[in-house]
């Protein structure tokens, strides 16, 4: 029998009674499919950095990389913690130090979902956008601060390695679905980076022959993904713009409530990071309303990325049994707490 052993880190706000709703399913899920799954609860947070001065220990990313997975709920408690301590010090910090360069997020309506665009086309999108350098890479500074002189400079970085494997992860991806991937940049108009993109997307496209590329413009795939999101599914992105790509896709299926991420390291792997794509919703914090939906597809990535197929695919189907049915929470439209409508995906397991 296989044994995981995944480290549960539910943070602030909402974050923990997702998080709480959510890992007795997985568990029910490992029960059926018979393999182990073990949590470790970690308290890391802005309660944490209250009493402690720090948001996870020293050795925290060292901590981290014993275990198969990290399954997270959400970060941040801007009443008492800003929130650039408790993004940067934990969350970043945690991507950066496990090299997580892949954030990669589904976007498809589940079953019975409505989403705001009026098509009846189904869409079954994934969007993965690079994770630790382009534009978000912190390269610049500002000089004659204050004065009529100030000038500041934001520098984005594109290196060799760090397109090239999220490129790879891509093709792999195209390869393992419809063999279509769209490759997105702004190369008419930034032509160092941009085109550089461009030329390592065909340097990497020779090694995938079966998958067919389509290059796209950052402005012109936003418009795509309204309008036709039927014609896309794997979408590669930089850091920027696969940020802003993967809000459009969390809003066309549906929301905050249903947008799930996994951040991986694929070049060497080492436990990923599985999340809702949400924040800690202080607005409906301790209220029993935040929907857990995210965070259980969250677990299925986790569950797929580990190996577990039959158990993700269980999973989902569970889900999507919910919500076919027409039961949710209040932000689907529906009547059950949190916990309620994670029992009830456990029943239908
Ligand atoms: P948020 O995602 O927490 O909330 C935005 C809106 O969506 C709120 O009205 C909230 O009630 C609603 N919402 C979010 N998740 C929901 C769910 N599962 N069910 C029902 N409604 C849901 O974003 P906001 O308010 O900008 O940030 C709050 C805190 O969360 C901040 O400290 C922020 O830094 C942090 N944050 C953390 C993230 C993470 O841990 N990955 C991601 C985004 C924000
Ligand atoms: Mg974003």
């Amino acid at each position: 029998m296989k044994n995981y052993r995944v480290a549960l880190l539910p943070g602030d706000g909402i974050g923990t009674e997702v998080l709480q709703a959510a890992w007795p399913v997985l568990q029910a899920v490992a029960d059926k499919q018979g393999f182990g799954l073990a949590g470790d609860w970690l308290p890391w947070s802005c309660d944490y950095y209250l009493e402690q001065g720090v948001m996870m220990p020293a050795d925290g990313v060292e901590q981290l990389r014993a275990f198969d997975a990290i399954y997270l709920g959400a970060v941040g408690l801007p009443a008492t913690v800003p929130d650039h301590i408790s993004l940067r010090e934990l969350l970043l910090a945690i991507r950066q130090g496990l090299d997580l360069s892949v954030n990669e997020r589904p976007h498809r309506l589940l079953a019975g979902v409505t989403g705001p665009l009026r098509t009846e086309k189904t869409f079954d999108i994934l969007c993965i956008r690079e994770n630790t350098e382009g534009e978000y890479s912190g390269a610049g500074g500002r000089v004659h601060r204050g004065g009529d002189l100030e000038v500041a400079v934001e520098t984005s970085i594109f290196t060799r390695a760090g397109v090239e494997r999220v490129l790879r992860y891509g093709f792999e991806q195209a390869r393992l679905r419809s063999g279509k991937l769209a490759s997105v940049t702004k190369s008419n108009a930034q032509r160092h980076s941009m085109v550089f993109w461009d030329e390592m997307t065909d340097r990497v496209a020779a090694d995938y022959p079966d998958v067919e590329v389509t290059r796209y413009h950052v402005d012109a795939i936003a418009a795509r993904m309204i309008t036709h999101p039927e014609t896309l599914d794997v979408v590669v992105a930089s850091n920027l713009f696969g940020d802003i790509l993967s809000d459009i896709g969390a809003a066309i299926q549906g929301g905050l409530g249903f947008a799930a991420s996994a951040n991986i390291n694929p070049v060497s792997g080492g436990p990923g990071m599985f999340e809702p794509v949400h924040g800690s919703a202080p607005d409906i914090m301790g209220k029993g309303l935040a929907n857990p939906l995210a965070t259980l597809w969250a677990g299925a990535l986790m569950l797929q990325h580990m190996g577990e197929t039959a158990g993700a695919a269980a999973l989902m189907t569970a889900i999507e049994t919910v919500t076919g049915a027409g039961a949710g929470t209040p932000d689907m439209g529906g009547s059950l707490s949190t916990a309620e409508l994670a029992q009830a995906v456990q029943n239908a397991l």
